[in-house]
């Protein structure tokens, strides 16, 4: 697809990578609306963007939200072509702790709800406007960007919740790009390595630094530019579709 005079929906776009992607986005010409939590930096970072852009308030696990955000988007900025996925949380706790609390079951059941289940809904509600694009001279209609995580493949010690909202991400990315296929629509899946943004703040300046010096080459965090960029290479490029792209410095968690 061509970025330039189109509409994406980015959720997470308040912050970190979907800020980053939202930002370049509206950069390379395209109309975006960022949707995250109401106390976000949604308003503020859309002001900081300008004209292009908008922000909805809401939650990726409220059906009635994100249909009503993303009808909006429609109506005030134009059919929707793009949809990044980006909201997120993390989540950390053993299995059994050192105290012997086992790992407490709302926290694992959010994270899956916010990580898989809330992407899911997005594309679900926004691939069902999709389909009524008319098609570009590729008969595309639509292009889907979600957000892994190498801890997909490489969990490590306390990530079990996360590790397995990530790895759904990863299993339903060809089921979703084999659905819309038939419709124009390609579902692509980005998983990053550590990437510096406010998601990692919870993590003390040494355990950084040590993370960021494990990643063999380039030793050090991802930018959020990096991510975007991939993430406009996957819109761009009609051949990259149901592909599940590593961004990670050639880094393969330990398990701690
Ligand atoms: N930063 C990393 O190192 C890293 C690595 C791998 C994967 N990821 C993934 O990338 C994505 C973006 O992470 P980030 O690092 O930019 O984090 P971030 O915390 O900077 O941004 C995440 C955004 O998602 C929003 N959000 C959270 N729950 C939401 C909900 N229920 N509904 C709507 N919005 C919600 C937050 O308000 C926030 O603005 C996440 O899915 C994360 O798991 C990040």
């Amino acid at each position: 697809m061509q970025i330039e005079g189109s509409t994406a929906f980015v959720t997470g776009g308040a912050s970190g990578l979907g800020e980053a992607t939202a930002r370049l986005l509206a950069e390379r010409g395209a109309r975006v609306t960022l949707f995250d939590l109401p106390d976000s930096r949604g308003a503020e970072v859309t002001r900081a963007i300008g004209a292009a852009a908008r922000f909805a308030p809401g939650d990726v696990r409220d059906e009635t939200q994100v249909s009503a955000a993303l009808a909006d988007c429609a109506a005030v900025q134009g059919a929707i072509r793009a949809l990044i996925n980006c909201a997120g949380i993390g989540t950390a706790h053993r299995t059994v702790d050192k105290e012997g609390t086992p790992f407490p079951l709302d926290t694992f059941r959010r994270t899956i709800e916010v990580n898989l289940i809330g992407t899911f809904n997005v594309i679900r509600l926004a691939a069902a406007r999709m389909i009524g694009n008319p098609p570009d001279a590729e008969g595309e209609r639509g292009v889907v960007v979600n957000t892994a995580s190498i801890a997909a493949f490489d969990g490590m010690i306390g990530q079990a919740a996360y590790a397995a909202s990530k790895g759904g991400v990863v299993g339903m990315t060809l089921p979703i790009a084999r659905d819309l296929a038939q419709h124009g629509i390609r579902v692509c899946a980005i998983a990053p390595g550590p990437f510096r943004t406010p998601l990692l703040e919870g993590l003390a300046a040494p355990a950084l630094e040590a993370l960021a010096a494990s990643i063999p080459f380039p030793p050090r965090l991802g930018r959020p530019a990096e991510f975007a960029a991939l993430a406009c290479q996957i819109l761009e490029n009609a051949m990259l579709n149901a592909a599940v792209i590593r961004l990670d410095g050639a880094l393969r968690m330990g398990p701690r």
